[in-house]
């Protein structure tokens, strides 16, 4: 299966994929770790990451996209995959179209978390506070609430495009972890229960 998970900073996007990487035993991706890991490489690929995720700006599309079409050409991703944080603009989901009609499995499934800007400020100013090393982009309001209006104009608009699809389920996030995941699998078994009939999942899609 290939699912996107989509919301703002703090929805729990790594919470919950994390949890459905297990029960569907499919890969993660997350497009967070993977540029959070470049940075802490040495070089100048690394301080231009730096310079775009501590301001809590998204690295350029084409950067962006060109690691992700690497990453999936590795036979571990020919199941299906989870997106974490990809894609975050229009041009980076049809990137994602064109490479996954490559490999003729599209996406599957959009899983919109949604949540309020104060409580997403709340979980953010409490992540910095309870870790011991604090993301960069987490440690100041100023900066989380960009990154909030940084979704709001190039992220949100996938909202839509997903939706005339037919692929977006909008989950409520401010709901206790176990809830939201107990929503998660619901749209989950539905989708699989769709493929089953269509025949899909018994050729191991
Ligand atoms: P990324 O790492 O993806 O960060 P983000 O989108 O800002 O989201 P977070 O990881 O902060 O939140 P989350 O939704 O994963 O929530 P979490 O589960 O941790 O991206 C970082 C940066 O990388 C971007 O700003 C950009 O610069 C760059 N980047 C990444 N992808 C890119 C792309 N495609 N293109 C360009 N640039 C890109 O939960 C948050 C907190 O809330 C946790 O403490 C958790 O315990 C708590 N929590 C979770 N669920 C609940 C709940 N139900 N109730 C109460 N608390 C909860
Ligand atoms: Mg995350």
């Amino acid at each position: 299966m290939q699912i996107i998970f989509l919301g703002p900073p703090g929805a729990g996007k790594g919470t919950q994929s994390s949890k459905l990487m297990a029960y569907l035993d499919i890969p993660l991706l997350s497009t967070g770790e993977i540029l959070r890991n470049a940075k802490s490489q040495e070089g100048p690929q690394a301080q231009t990451i730096a310079n775009y995720i501590d301001r809590g700006e998204l690295v350029p599309d084409e950067m962006i996209v060109s690691m992700i079409v690497d990453t999936l050409e590795d036979p571990v991703y020919q199941k299906g995959c989870l997106f974490d944080g990809f894609p975050r603009t229009i041009n980076q989901a049809e990137s994602l179209d064109e490479c996954l009609s490559k490999v003729g499995h599209p996406l599957d499934l959009v899983l919109e978390l949604r949540v309020n800007n104060e409580e997403l400020v709340r979980r953010l100013n409490n992540r910095a506070n309870e870790t011991d090393t604090p993301r960069e982009d987490d440690q100041k309001e100023e900066t989380v609430r960009h990154r909030l209006d940084v979704y709001d104009e190039q992220t949100r608009p996938l909202v839509e495009y997903y939706q005339a699809r037919g692929l977006l389920v909008s989950i409520d996030g401010t709901q206790t972890m176990e809830k939201v995941f107990s929503d998660i699998t619901k749209a989950i078994e539905h989708i699989k229960a769709r493929k089953c009939r269509a025949g899909e999942l018994k050729r191991g899609y």
